[in-house]
């Protein structure tokens, strides 16, 4: 026998009540974005391995380590797109958005890929919602700020000396990314380099007037909603072309994968892809990690008006047609494809909370309403007549 293939690690099928949760999450984003302006964007599941070097940034653990890239015919690599800021920023250039009135405000439900070790709400291919307003400098949640690029490049030279004068505590691996990457090591997990980030200088403290100024409007904006948040110096998020105001939304019920979702400002993106200073902000969302993170939503089942079948290979024909015109009438119905035995039929109709069950047999059509448990044996050509009132 032929070995039995499974879905690579990191990866899963949706099916059935979790397709259903899904669905309503994605409705609810829907309307929450639409109500709020954002008109849908798709972009390509692979775009050139670039973009996200070039937007996500070279020294990034995205970068260096989990992009799915590959080489197409011509020899030019291309790449399974990691997450969603950067193309939607490469589709605004493209197709010369800057030109419509700003902000352009964009919404995704789209899968991503990451090479990372899977574990409880960490997958290779994982689905997230994100919205993006684009060319408005207008502020819209642990909250931090990462400053604007010079501010950063003075602050990363000062974290980087105080690295050094403690290399002898640090990971192994906190240690050889002192020059590439200085600020995750606020992410590290090990003792000794955790110890060395409770007395490290923090960004926020260093922030240029201005940028303080901004970070103090984003509180005010948010203290005047009540939107609560804390003030989190040490947000470190794991792309590099956050300008200014980044965010975490986290959740305990999670475990190691708190984050829930997250984003920031990007102000410096769309010039770093070829186009002019534009800012940007924006956010994505796990949709796995919403649903691990909620009490589980009441699914509803799919309503079933009437199930269809028929007791003998001669009344096939009639029930297939019976499906078809309650179909066309507007209900939902199930034709029975099983080859159930009548006693099989009324337990999948009970399973499926269908409300009528209609069983086509030599004598007429046995007609049960679920509801009422009332059961009549009517003429074939009088079913839709009886069950008009269902969706009423
Ligand atoms: P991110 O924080 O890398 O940001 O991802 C956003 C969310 O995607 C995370 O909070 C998490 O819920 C989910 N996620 C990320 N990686 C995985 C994974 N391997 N498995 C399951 N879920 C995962 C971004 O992607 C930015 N593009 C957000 C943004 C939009 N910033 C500005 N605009």
């Amino acid at each position: 026998m032929a070995e039995r293939l499974q879905v690579p690690k990191g990866t899963f099928d949706v099916l059935g009540e979790d397709a259903l949760a899904r669905d309503a999450l994605l409705a609810t984003a829907r309307q929450l974005f639409e109500r709020a302006g954002y008109e849908r964007i798709e972009t390509p599941t692979f775009e050139f391995t670039e973009l996200f070097a070039r937007g996500v940034g070279r020294s990034t653990d995205i970068v260096q380590k989990e992009m799915y890239s590959f080489e197409d015919g011509g020899g030019r690599s291309l790449t399974l797109r990691p997450e969603g800021t950067a193309p939607v920023c490469r589709a605004y250039l493209e197709h010369g958005m800057h030109k419509r009135p700003q902000p352009v405000k964009l919404w995704y439900a789209s899968s991503f890929f990451r090479a990372e070790a899977p574990q409880h709400g960490r997958f290779r291919q994982f689905w997230q919602i994100g919205a993006e307003a684009i060319g408005a400098q207008g502020i819209r949640l642990r909250l931090g700020s990462l400053g604007t690029p010079a501010s950063r490049a003075a602050y990363r030279d000062e974290l980087q000396a105080y690295l050094r004068t403690h290399e002898g505590e640090l990971s192994a691996e906190v240690r050889e990314r002192i020059d590439l990457n200085p600020l995750r090591a606020f992410d590290a997990d090990h003792p000794g380099t955790r110890k060395v980030m409770a007395q490290a200088p923090l960004l926020m403290d260093r922030l240029d007037p201005e940028d303080a100024e901004h970070f103090a409007a984003v509180r005010a904006l948010l203290d005047a909603a009540g939107v609560p948040y804390e003030l989190d110096p040490t947000l470190v998020r794991g792309l590099d072309y956050y300008t200014r105001t980044v965010f975490e939304f986290t959740s305990d019920a999670l475990g190691a994968q708190s984050g829930v979702g997250g984003g920031g400002r990007y102000d410096g993106l769309i010039e770093q892809l070829g186009g002019p200073a534009t800012p940007g902000c924006g956010w994505a969302a796990g949709i796995e990690r919403m649903l691990l993170a909620s009490p589980a939503p009441p699914v509803a089942p799919p309503v079933v008006d009437l199930y269809v079948a028929a007791a003998g290979e001669q009344h096939r024909v009639p029930a297939f047609k019976l499906t078809d015109d309650a179909r066309r009438a507007g209900l939902a119905a199930r034709l029975e494809l099983a080859g159930r035995s009548i006693k099989g039929v009324f337990k999948q109709a009970d399973r499926i909370g269908a409300r009528y069950v209609a069983v086509l047999g030599d004598d007429g059509v046995a007609l049960k309403d679920l509801q009422s448990g009332e059961q009549q044996t009517v003429e074939l050509d009088t079913v839709m007549h009886h069950i008009r009132g269902v969706r009423l």
